[in-house]
């Protein structure tokens, strides 16, 4: 379902470096099966089944279905970990006539929380409010503004159509018990940017109308495939193994590439993951992303020319998602050499084109996606966490706290009078 090729023809890492860095770090490959036991808080994501088995998917569906059922809109209240992988997949593959998703809970901008709320007006709302532990600013503040919305717009049915999603035991349990909101359990071992798919993730979806079960198999298959190669053929490793050589070879920055505008999102939630899981200790190799061809414009520049620090990845999705074809029409406009060439083509014929010209500057990926639908996506949201934990792990820090996240926050809340 994905391959993972190198590209490099200034061989600034040598296939048998490459290779040498996977001997190395073998037994790494061990840790996807059950992990080290010091970080057994972190890993309930490790083994798909653990947090979406057959029961949980069930109830995510039954939920899922009673909300469906009357939502015209459903408003994501979350930020980071606790929204980006739901975003990230329904913006890819959400299908028309499904309920509409708004996301709030990720701003403080008023100006953006007018917005939501205009959206909002004269449809049937409901709301899933996600916060492992329910500290965060921007979800409890955006579920104040929500909670007098829905107050004001349904009385007392307005508890009715809230749905919380913390930890058992958290603060937002004690008030869905208290107000009688609906509580869906955020797993305890599972950090919020490693959670798309458990409840916290699937939930949205489900409501979105995307198949949560494809998107459940396609980890489930990852994981096997993962746990069954040698450690030398294992992608994540090697994946894991490469991204670390060229760290160590000063290339400090990893750029994801598509020419996919369907993985906008998707870019989001990689982004956090890698920066929030590899960024501390005064390490870790700074993740960006590029939507092509459009960057190319402006970014491509610096890639091309610019100092040699980045190396990057592209997300090459292999089968056809729409044909059309920039039909010729008797005017002389100079792109004659498109006829007969449909945008697919054009568009694969861009990426052959930026993969030769990057990488005869810096290093390139591909890793190689077979299709894009819940089961792909599926298989990504389950293989780049494998890639960061072992990449974390080499690195040599902690690919699951955050302490550098609480900075800013201290100043925050003296500010606020917390
Ligand atoms: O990955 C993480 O743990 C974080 O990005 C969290 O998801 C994010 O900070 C939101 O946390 P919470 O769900 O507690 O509001």
């Amino acid at each position: 379902m994905l391959t993972l090729n190198y590209h490099d023809m200034r061989r600034i890492a040598t296939p048998a470096e490459w290779e040498q860095e996977i001997q190395r770090r073998a037994p790494l490959a061990g840790l996807l099966k059950n992990g080290e036991p010091r970080h057994a808080d972190n890993l309930g994501w490790l083994d798909p089944d653990e947090c979406a088995g057959e029961k949980q998917l069930a109830q995510i569906e039954t939920l899922a279905g009673t909300i469906r059922k009357e939502a015209d809109v459903f408003v994501v209240v979350g930020i980071g970990g606790s929204n980006n992988a739901a975003r990230a997949a329904i913006s890819a593959l959400q299908r028309p006539g499904e309920p509409e998703i708004v996301y709030m809970g990720n701003t403080l901008s008023p100006h953006a929380l007018v917005k939501a709320l205009e959206r909002l007006e004269g449809k049937s709302v409901y709301i899933d409010c996600i916060a492992k532990n329910f500290e965060t600013l921007e979800p409890g503040a955006s579920f104040r503004v929500l909670r007098k919305w829905l107050k004001l717009r349904y009385g007392e049915d307005a508890d009715r159509r809230i749905v919380v999603t913390g930890t058992k035991g958290s603060p937002l349990d004690e008030l869905a018990q208290r107000h009688g909101w609906h509580f869906v359990a955020f797993p305890e071992t599972v950090g919020g940017r490693y959670s798309g798919l458990t409840a916290v993730g699937l939930l949205p979806m489900a409501v979105a109308g995307l198949d949560i079960r494809a998107m459940v198999a396609g980890a489930r298959e990852t994981r096997k495939w993962l746990l069954a190669a040698e450690p030398e053929e294992n992608l994540a490793l090697r994946y894991a193994c490469l991204r670390n050589l060229l760290y160590r070879k000063g290339y400090r920055v990893e750029m994801l590439s598509a020419f996919e505008p369907q993985f906008q999102g998707f870019f989001r939630w990689w982004r956090q993951l890698f920066a929030e899981s590899e960024g501390k200790d005064s390490k870790g190799i700074f993740p960006v992303a590029a939507e092509n061809s459009e960057d190319l414009h402006s970014i491509g520049q610096y890639v091309q020319d610019g100092e040699p620090i980045i190396f990057e990845t592209f997300l090459d999705a292999q089968t056809p998602n729409a044909l059309l074809s920039p039909e010729p029409d008797g005017v002389l406009d100079g792109f004659d050499y498109l006829n007969g060439k449909d945008f697919w083509a054009v568009n694969k014929i861009a990426f052959m084109a930026t993969r030769e010209a990057h990488s005869r500057k810096l290093p390139c990926i591909t890793l190689g996606i077979e299709a894009l639908n819940e089961r792909t996506f599926g298989a990504l949201f389950y293989f780049y966490p494998c890639v960061c934990y072992l990449s974390g792990t080499i690195l040599g820090i902690n690919p699951f706290d955050q302490p550098g996240v609480e900075a800013y926050k201290g100043y925050m809340f003296e500010a606020l009078g917390k």
